[in-house]
């Protein structure tokens, strides 16, 4: 069978509910895999990443399955606990070592008063940095079983079909100089810095140029322009790479505009490129039109070398341990994970199967919750996705 190394970081709060649901869905996905491919699949090229049912050709030579062999390492708040640090150099070193790797969420009340160097959150940025992954993809599609539970209007919400493309490892979360210090009235004062190389600008603009070419060709740069030289560059060399896309329709917006523009009329876009930070902000917001931020997951990039998958959502302390988070991100980055970080499209596509069948036979987390549906915990949703699982694939 084909084989591959699973690093699993499970993290806090709900992340470890979610990862453990995540990890029998890909398993039991995988053991239905009766082809094997013909080529080494982890080590090719961007591009071919995000085409890669394209670029890849399937021979039929074995019914055993895909095999996967797991590795769980902490991160975040439990490595702090375990280890004294949030990202253990085992750790990093198990992730590099990996075909993939799979991310629950980091964070929580007991370490929100950390120094920085000690915050669980630093542990995260260090593995995305040290991983080198430095597109982030983050689709945001309203299925059209959870209309209803978007808060926006049915007509505004239904068909919704974007695709965000931010930038993760530069700007202002990386940017120096930053930390504390005192002006010159001797004032505290807390600083950071929006800094983007035009090496980094041209990276994630291409990433995002090939994105919006295999969905439906539009591009919306976003970025703040008018006020920030980070956002200047940004836009011109945006502007400047599109002649190598003649094909790709772009256009340019500012933040605050796409913020209001995504809830008004969300339609108009189809594939958004913007910054570490907007793209933070503007994810979130858009998860809500597909009725909730635990529905929407994450891929995350490299140059070369194995990619991270990872919920949007964080380690939601306020229902963490009560068995009422939404597993469906994470299955769904999990499915990513099969898509772009191993090639293994029918293998994904049979985990967004099972998870619309799953949503189809009517079970919902209270998060996307409404009328006439059946009301589940986290763990119960996992058995109903697993349930759902079925040998052959279909489309969501
Ligand atoms: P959050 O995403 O953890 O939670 C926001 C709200 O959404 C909460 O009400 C939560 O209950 C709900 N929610 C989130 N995921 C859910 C799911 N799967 N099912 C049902 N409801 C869900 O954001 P927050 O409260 O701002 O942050 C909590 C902690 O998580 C902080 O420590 C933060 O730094 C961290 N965080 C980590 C990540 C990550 O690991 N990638 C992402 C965001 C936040
Ligand atoms: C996310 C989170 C992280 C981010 C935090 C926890 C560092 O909000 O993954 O979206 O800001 O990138
Ligand atoms: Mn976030």
């Amino acid at each position: 069978p084909r084989s591959y190394r699973i690093t699993l970081l499970p993290g806090d709060g709900i992340g470890r509910e979610v990862v453990s649901v995540a990890k029998d869905v890909l398993s039991l996905a995988g053991s239905f895999e009766g082809v094997k491919s013909n080529e080494k699949i982890h080590s090719f090229s961007l591009a071919s990443m995000i085409s890669s049912n394209k670029c890849i050709s399937f021979v039929l030579l074995s019914y055993a399955g895909i095999e996967f062999r797991f590795r769980e390492v902490p991160i975040g708040g439990s490595a702090l606990d375990s280890v004294g640090v949030p990202l253990p150099e085992e750790t990093l070193t198990a992730a590099k070592e990996s075909d993939a790797v799979l991310l629950g969420a980091i964070g929580g009340y007991k370490w929100d008063a950390n120094e920085k160097h000690l915050k669980p959150e630093t542990g995260l940025l260090q593995l995305r940095a040290g991983l080198g992954v430095f597109a982030n993809l983050r689709p945001a599609t309203v299925l059209s079983q959870l209309v209803d539970s978007s808060t926006l209007k049915k007509e505004v919400a239904e068909g919704v079909d974007i695709m965000v493309v931010r930038e993760l490892t530069g700007g202002i979360y990386f940017g120096n100089p930053r930390g504390f210090g005192y002006n010159e009235r001797g004032e505290d004062i807390g600083f950071n810095t929006e800094i983007y190389s035009v090496p980094e600008i041209d990276r994630i603009a291409r990433v995002a140029f090939e994105v919006a070419r295999k969905r439906r060709g539009k591009l919306c740069s976003v970025d703040k322009a008018n006020v920030l030289e980070a956002s200047m560059l940004w836009r011109k060399r945006v502007t400047a790479l599109a002649s190598e896309f003649p094909d790709i329709e772009i256009f340019h917006m500012y933040v605050d505009n796409a913020a209001m523009q995504l809830i008004r009329n969300p339609k108009q876009f189809d594939t958004i490129v913007t910054n570490n930070i907007f793209g933070d902000i503007l994810s979130d917001e858009a998860s809500m039109l597909t009725g909730s931020i635990g529905m929407l997951p994450s891929a995350s990039i490299s140059e070369s070398g194995p990619g991270l998958f990872e919920p949007i959502h964080g380690s939601a302390p306020d229902i963490a341990g009560q068995d009422k988070a939404n597993p469906l991100a994470t299955v769904l980055s999990a499915a990513m994970l099969l898509r772009y970080g191993l090639g293994e499209e029918q293998a994904a596509k049979r985990i967004e199967a099972a998870v619309a069948s799953t949503l189809n036979k009517g079970f919902r987390t209270g998060d996307i919750f409404s009328d006439g549906t059946t009301l589940v915990g986290c763990k119960r949703m996992g058995e109903e996705v697993l349930n759902s699982v079925d040998s052959h694939a279909t489309a969501m």
